[in-house]
Order: structure tokens, then C-alpha cells, then sequence
């Protein structure tokens, strides 16, 4: 079939759409040899050669769309210069390369998403898409509402203010207490430096929630496939499924049955929320 070549490249993960149309406006891209600068010029994946720089797209008709809990030690990349532990080690059994949906830090430990669908991966991490990401944090000591309420009403941070979360305390211990905060941004560290703004020492974090995906009881290493449902509701389009039925991926977790798009509460607009105790 064919498509336009900017989403074909997309696609295939290389990167983004808008990015894409500039390697084939600069003369990078060929289709069967010819080179091609026209935008809107079209090419059949299944059938075509097409080469940027003179390398060949690798392009899958195999879509895959993973869910990791990604254990703390692990670096979200696919190359490390320090030779550290990559997410993408701990599927090994996955057939494809696949690519982080954003990113984890070492230290964060939770929900990632993987794929080889670079076009979905850019419909997600789109700031347009303001797809809410929750985070349980494990904070030193004890926490005061006003430290929540600063970060819920948003907090300056080197690159700008943060936009309006929903922060509340989830649980008190002796030594530690746990929030929770939901953010729709996809900053650098960002929950990490909204803890730091507010001079709350984070000793652990982990992200629970990826728009209407729960990380759920997914052991920490272990990973499952989305549901047809489960993609299509995240980006809120029709997409087509393809997984690999012999994966050897935690099958123990609950299969979402398809699903119509689930609307999630947004963090407010303005003013943030908290949810605390203490004064
Ligand atoms: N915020 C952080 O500080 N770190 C992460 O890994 C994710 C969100």
C-alpha cells in the first residue's frame, strides 16, 4: 500500500514525522535509488527500497507495543557508554527492537512502554497528548501540606515553572511517607526535581500509571504485551495489533478486554490538588 514517506519513516522508529520530512527536504531519502526531496511524495513499504544517508530502512510489518516494570539499575537506552545494565536486556525473547517511550531514570524503578511503532511513540510523548503519568515517591521524614500544595499549585525550576499536579499522601511510615504525584509533563527528572524544590529527599520512585495503563502486580524484570485495546485507548485512534504469541513475557497479569477510550481525570488546570494531612 502505499504511503507517504514521512510516515513511513516515522513508522519505522527512525523519528519523529516533522523530522523526517527534513531528511527528504535536505536529499537524504531514496525510494529504489532515485533520491526524493518532494514532501507528499509516496512509496509501498512492502515492496520499496528506500535508503537515508544510503542505508536501507529496516521496516517491521510487525508492530509491538510492550509493557515493562522496569527495575532500578537499568538504564533507559539502547547503548550505554558505561557499560551499565539497558531495559531492552530484559527482553531478550522479544523478536524486534524496540525503543523506550520516553524515559526512566537508572534509579526510577515502574511502568515503561516499549515499541517498535515510532509513530505511536510520537503520538504519545506529543506535549499536545498531556498524558498523565503517576508516580508513587518514598520521601525521607515526614511530609507537611504545604510542601504538597507547592507542588500540586506547580514549582520554579531551572527550565520554567511546572504546570498544575495532582500530589497527594498516600501512606505514613516511621522513617519515610509515600505521595503519590501525577504529572502530564515529560521533563528531565522532573518528579525528582519538583521533591527537590520543595526540600523533600526522594529515597525511592516509581511510576504506578501511564495514562489509562496501571503498572497493576507486574513483577519488577517482567514484562506483557498491550491489548489491541489497550494501544488504541492510549493514543485514541484505531490501531492494528500484532504480538508474538510465544512470548515467554509474565502472562499472569489480568488481559484489559477491548475497551472503548477511557477518559482519565486531568490534573486541574490551575490551582493543583492535594490530598494530605498534615499542617
Ligand atoms: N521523574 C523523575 O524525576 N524521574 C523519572 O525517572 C521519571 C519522572
Amino acid at each position: 500500500m502505499l504511503e507517504r514517506l514521512q510516515k513511513i519513516i516515522s513508522a519505522a522508529g527512525v523519528t519523529s514525522r516533522r523530522a523526517s520530512e527534513a531528511l527528504i527536504v535536505n536529499g537524504q531519502v531514496a525510494v529504489n535509488g532515485v533520491v526524493v526531496t518532494e514532501l507528499g511524495s509516496k512509496a509501498d513499504p512492502s515492496k520499496d527500497i528506500i535508503t537515508i544517508d544510503g542505508k536501507a530502512l529496516k521496516i517491521s510489518r510487525v508492530r509491538l507495543y510492550i509493557l515493562l516494570n522496569k527495575p532500578t539499575g537499568y538504564i533507559t537506552a539502547l547503548k550505554d557508554s558505561q557499560n551499565r545494565p539497558l531495559v531492552t536486556d530484559l527482553l531478550k525473547e522479544v523478536p524486534e527492537r524496540v525503543y523506550p517511550v520516553g524515559r526512566l531514570d537508572y534509579n526510577t524503578e515502574g511502568l515503561l512502554l516499549l515499541t517498535n511503532d515510532g509513530e505511536w511513540a510520537n503520538r504519545l510523548m506529543h506535549p499536545s497528548h498531556e498524558i498523565e503519568k503517576e508516580y508513587h515517591v518514598r520521601v525521607r521524614g515526614k511530609v507537611i501540606d504545604q510542601q504538597l500544595k507547592r507542588m500540586a499549585e506547580g514549582v520554579e525550576l531551572e527550565d520554567g515553572m511546572t504546570a498544575p499536579a495532582v500530589v497527594n499522601l498516600v501512606k505514613s511510615g516511621e522513617q519515610n511517607d509515600w505521595i503519590s504525584v501525577t504529572i502530564h509533563e515529560g521533563r528531565n527528572r522532573q518528579v525528582r526535581r519538583m521533591c527537590e524544590a520543595v526540600s523533600l529527599s526522594v529515597v525511592r520512585l516509581k511510576r504506578i500509571r501511564y495514562g489509562s495503563l496501571e503498572l497493576g502486580t507486574l513483577r519488577a524484570g517482567k514484562f506483557r504485551f498491550l491489548s489491541e485495546a489497550e494501544v488504541r485507548q492510549l493514543a485514541g485512534q484505531p490501531t492494528t495489533v500484532f504480538s508474538n504469541k510465544s512470548d515467554k513475557s509474565d502472562r499472569s497479569e489480568k488481559r484489559e478486554k477491548p475497551a472503548r477510550f477511557i477518559k482519565t481525570e486531568r490534573p486541574q488546570k490551575s490551582g493543583g490538588t492535594v490530598r494530605g494531612r498534615r499542617q
